[in-house]
């Protein structure tokens, strides 16, 4: 079986949009572990808007979470962290540990509004790697105002901005732009990370095996390796050999 590293995955109870309930928390969990994910960095969206503040809620379930997991599956490794959607504040609530970064390390998954501008967002990765974080760019594919503009990718991967997209994407579940987006970014090889983004069961389950299929036929075993593990388990888990980003 091939083994996955999802590290955009919403899978903590009772802290965003995704799992209402233990009960739905564990079919996650167990839903992508039987399809191959061994290496899970939970990344509730962290967006005072939308969700308040979920630091504690965020703490609570992963706990719940860690011991269930450890119980059931003691080979899958649940490291925590957050989906960050950007604000002015965002540095700060890094700093102070409000939200987490990816595993404890310097990487931190950072998303905007779906049609944010593209000044704005290249604005807000540099602070943040000004700040000393790495920041990965969540669901790359999916910004209205990033379509086609391969200068700027190419000019945010130079600065070391990591580029994660969306299975779902890849697979046309989501928007057909979005679809050509993702798979112009993994034929240009400016994606890094592929991950579920799984919110439940059925609209956005947590399965990768689908989409590696896919990017392992079209764009070979070595780059859908990177995508679906060796990258994540690297940078966020150090897990064999350190790569650069
Ligand atoms: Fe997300």
């Amino acid at each position: 079986m091939t083994v996955f590293a999802d590290i955009h995955i919403h899978m903590l109870c009772r802290t965003d949009d995704g799992p209402r309930t233990p009960e739905q928390m564990l079919a996650i969990f167990e839903r992508a572990y039987a399809a191959g994910t061994r290496l899970f960095c939970v990344t509730p969206h962290f967006h005072y808007g939308l969700f308040g503040d979920n630091t504690e809620r965020t703490r609570a379930a992963y706990a719940e979470l860690c011991e269930a997991a450890a119980r059931l599956h003691p080979d899958a490794l649940v490291a925590l962290g957050n989906e960050l959607r950007w604000g002015p504040s965002a540095v700060e609530w890094l700093d102070r540990g409000a939200c987490n970064t990816l595993n404890g390390t310097r990487y931190v998954l950072v998303d905007f509004h779906a049609d944010e501008s593209a000044y704005t967002i290249k604005n807000a990765l540099y602070r943040l790697l000004n700040a000393g974080y790495h920041p990965i760019l969540a669901h790359a594919e999916r910004y209205g105002e990033l379509y086609r503009c391969w200068d700027v990718f190419d000019e945010l991967k130079n600065k070391g901005v990591l580029i994660q997209i969306d299975a779902d994407s890849v697979l046309g579940n989501w928007t057909r732009q979005a679809k050509q987006m993702g798979l112009q970014l993994l034929k240009r090889r400016l994606a890094d990370l592929v991950c579920s983004d799984a919110h439940d069961l059925t609209e956005r389950p947590p399965e990768l095996t689908q989409a590696f299929a896919l990017i392992l036929k079209r764009f070979g075993a070595d780059y859908a390796e990177q995508l679906f593990y060796r990258k994540a388990a690297q940078i966020i888990f150090n897990r064999g050999a350190y790569e650069q980003p």
